[in-house]
């Protein structure tokens, strides 16, 4: 088989090597084609660019499969801890018995936050958004650690600076629940693990006992091991542009959570229970918002439903969709939304509009179902999204900076007015 491709351009021919994944992918590469040839490739979207090579993530839409390091997401989702995947995507091998507890001793012990970062609370109108509190406290904590803004850290400072976020981030995210609610914060317990202290710091009042239910750990667990990496998507892609102009990891993670706040990335988890419940109190009639959603003339869309790469059903609502019965059968919770959600997929799935576009359900199709029986509130949703890709986006900034790639910086073909002579005011 050919290693290149041959471009024929205005008379003249240029052979573009060819880079093969090992997954047999293929990419042409492009990095030699405007020296020689003077022209750039145009790609709005970026729906046919590779941005990078990277060993993290593996993803095939059209198959409907993601594996992370080589381990299918199914059988981490069914095995692993999150902070087993967390040292995954960041380390790249599994971690050993040894590697594990030291890694999950060093998380423990990093979870306080500088108690000044309370005083921030107080500057934000009651009932802002969590998602725009968390994007300011994540780049705040670079206040806190100034070291951090070092653009070429050694290797044990860029450990520290890793460990502090996966650490603090559970603890800024319940702080900014239980602040929402105007109710004291719950300070971390370093005996618990991870999940449980996120649990207990979220839900634990101060005036009552909590005791964690197991239940709601091996949820959480899962919710957040579905949501860990997934390649070079809005919020990867900004976290690795962001940080190849070396601006300092809490900035470029700031960064990130605030492309996932959009209703087409991440905010969709929050947008899907509001369809959920405004179809409820509607009447219930799934058909109507289906017709509404393929009408060009409305900008209605299916919430959580269709994604960029996955034209096939995306393997992680796979997982959540049966995770959700379960849980609710366990939790003893009945949920009229699910049942809406349900009649919503079966008519879209056999609607033919949806079958041409290769539309199917998406992560967050169902993880609100989740989150919202466990008690978190709708806001809360796209926060806890954040939580579960830190570890994805740490990834794929490390592997950039690792790589020493140089700063993002696409072309364009200026569409705009040639050169023309200024005229005075009073002329024109
Ligand atoms: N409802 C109705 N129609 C849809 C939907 C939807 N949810 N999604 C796509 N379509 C249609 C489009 O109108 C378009 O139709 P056309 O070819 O007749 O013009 C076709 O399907 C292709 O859609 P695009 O928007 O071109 O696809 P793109 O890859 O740009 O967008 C996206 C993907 C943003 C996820 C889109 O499917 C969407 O808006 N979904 C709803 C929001 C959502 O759930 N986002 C979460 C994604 S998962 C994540 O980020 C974690």
């Amino acid at each position: 088989m050919s290693e290149t491709a041959r471009l024929s351009l205005q008379g003249k021919e240029v052979d573009l090597p060819l880079i093969i994944g090992s997954e047999n992918e293929v990419g042409i590469d492009i990095s030699s084609l405007r020296s020689e040839t003077g022209a750039v490739t145009v790609d709005v979207g970026y729906k046919n660019t590779g941005s990078t090579t990277s060993s993290i993530t593996y993803l095939d839409g059209e198959a409907g499969i993601l594996r992370h390091r080589g381990y299918s997401i199914e059988d981490l989702a069914e095995n692993a801890t999150f902070m087993e995947v967390a040292y995954l995507l960041i380390n790249g091998e599994l971690p050993t018995q040894q590697e594990y507890e030291d890694w999950d001793y060093q998380i423990r012990h990093h979870t306080l936050v500088n108690e000044d970062m309370e005083n921030i609370f107080k500057a934000w109108p009651t009932g802002s958004h969590p998602m725009g509190q968390l994007t300011a406290m994540i780049s705040s904590l670079s206040s806190f650690y100034p070291e951090s803004l070092n653009p070429n850290p050694n290797e044990e400072d860029q450990h520290r600076t890793i460990r502090r976020l996966i650490a603090k981030m559970p603890t800024i995210v319940a702080m900014l629940h239980k602040k929402n609610l105007g109710h004291p914060i719950i300070y971390p317990k370093n005996k618990l693990d991870y999940v449980s202290n996120f649990l207990n710091m979220t839900f634990k009042n101060v005036t009552e006992d909590y005791e964690i239910d197991p239940i709601f750990v091996e949820a959480m667990n899962k919710l957040l091991i579905l949501h860990a990496d997934h390649e070079q998507n809005c919020s990867a892609s900004t976290v690795r542009i962001v940080g190849s102009a070396h601006s300092n990891l809490y900035a470029c993670i700031a960064a990130g959570i605030a492309a996932l706040w959009g209703p087409l990335h991440g905010g969709a988890n929050q947008k899907v229970i509001e369809m959920l419940e405004a179809i409820r109190e509607d009447g219930g009639d799934a058909r109507k918002f289906i017709a509404k959603a393929k009408d060009k003339n409305d900008p209605f869309r299916l919430m959580g439903f269709g994604h960029r790469v996955y034209k096939n059903y995306d393997p992680r609502a796979l997982i959540i969709k049966k995770s959700c019965d379960d849980i609710l059968n366990k939790l003893g919770v009945k949920d009229p939304v699910l049942d809406i959600a349900k009649q919503l997929e079966e008519t879209a799935l056999a609607d033919d509009y949806f079958v041409e576009r290769k539309l199917f359900p998406n992560v967050d199709f169902y993880s609100g179902i989740i989150y919202r029986a466990m008690g978190f509130p709708v806001e809360m949703f796209t926060v806890l999204f954040a939580l579960g890709r830190l570890p994805g986006w740490i990834a794929q900034w490390k592997e950039m900076r690792d790589q020493n790639q140089p700063i993002g910086r696409p072309r364009q073909i200026y569409t705009g007015h040639v050169k023309r002579d200024w005229t005075a005011r009073a002329l024109r």
